[in-house]
């Protein structure tokens, strides 16, 4: 059985993930294009063999993972680079996320893709051009700014001037909403996701239909 895919989408602490662990716990099948990026890069991930291939053994860590910290700085400064790592892994997550689709036993899937419109309009496409034209319908997580800013800059590692450097990387919320199919609001407490999420449930079961 193959599920239909709905784009999960929304700026940094958005609630993307609450959100998600919410629509799994209805029975939806829920796939991370950025956990499956993550496994392909965990240590004897698929996409690691082409990593060394491309870029050497100075990106791989002792136990066969790629080196985070390394390969960041190497594409912060080098354009070409990023284009090469995105040129293995791009397929690579699309291909695993879509054959997790296939495995879906429900009638819909959540696919998650943080930057599904950003990408979507960059010159030449990249990967999130194609779940664009792949998910039946777009959901938004959408809450103001500043609690984004609040909610993402609790987590161990992070402080409110590197949320919002990576807030500029991604499209302001108006924009993002413009594209929105539908919008499940995170600006109040946790309570207020599950009767939205029950809702929108229904409808893309409906949909699948
Ligand atoms: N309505 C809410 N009230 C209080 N805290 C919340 C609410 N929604 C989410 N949070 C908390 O805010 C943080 C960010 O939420 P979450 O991880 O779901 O966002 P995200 O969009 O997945 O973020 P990222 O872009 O970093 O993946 C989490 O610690 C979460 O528990
Ligand atoms: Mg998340």
């Amino acid at each position: 059985m193959s599920a239909i895919a709905i784009g999960l989408t929304g700026g940094i602490g958005c609630g993307k993930t609450t959100v998600a662990a919410i629509f799994e716990s209805l029975g939806a099948s829920i796939i991370d294009t950025d956990g499956v990026a993550h496994e392909l890069t965990a240590p004897g991930g698929a996409a690691m063999a082409a990593i060394r291939a491309e870029f050497g053994a100075r990106f791989v860590t002792a136990d066969g993972a790629l080196d985070r910290a390394a390969m960041r700085e190497l594409v912060f400064e080098d354009a070409g680079a990023r284009s090469r790592l995105e040129a293995i892994l791009h397929p690579a997550i699309r291909d695993e996320s879509l054959a997790r689709l296939e495995r879906a036993a429900s009638p819909y899937a959540l696919v998650a893709v943080p930057l599904l419109f950003e990408t979507s309009t960059r010159e030449g496409g990249g990967e999130a051009r194609g779940w664009l034209g792949r998910v039946a319908r777009t959901l938004v997580v959408d809450c103001d700014e500043r609690l984004q800013v609040e909610r993402a800059a609790a987590r161990p590692g992070m402080d409110a001037e590197r949320v919002r450097s990576i807030m500029r990387t991604q499209w302001p919320r108006w924009r993002r909403l413009q594209c929105a199919g539908d919008v499940v609001w995170n600006g109040a407490g946790l309570d207020a996701l599950p009767p939205q999420c029950a809702r929108l449930h229904a409808r893309y079961e409906a949909l699948a239909r």
